[in-house]
């Protein structure tokens, strides 16, 4: 699971985070991602300078618009599930032996 949380801080509201908000969960839903991808809201991340500001567990992303948004988490999102699903089995924690 992945977690994608989004400001929802007045700012980011004025520069369009209720649309990046829907474009992020209809791709979940088209994609059948929502069990794999939990999608959250924020109070203000302390970075409303930098445009539109959201997540991807610790990663931040700020985008121009929500348009360069949706893109930047289409790829990311995809590229955070890739890289779960191709690690092999013996990749995972290590576990003691008795
Ligand atoms: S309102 Fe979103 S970072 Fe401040």
């Amino acid at each position: 699971m992945i977690t994608v949380t989004v400001c929802v801080g007045s700012s980011c509201h004025i520069k369009g985070v209720r649309e990046i908000i829907r474009r992020f969960n209809d791709f979940l839903v088209a994609e059948g991602l929502e069990d794999r991808v939990e999608l959250k809201g924020s109070f203000c991340m302390e970075r409303c300078g930098e445009g539109i500001n959201w997540k991807i567990n610790d990663e931040d992303f700020s985008s121009s618009c929500v348009e360069e948004g949706f893109e930047t988490f289409r790829k990311k999102v995809l590229g955070f599930l890739n890289e779960k699903t191709d690690k092999r089995p013996d990749e995972g924690p290590t576990q003691g032996r008795i």
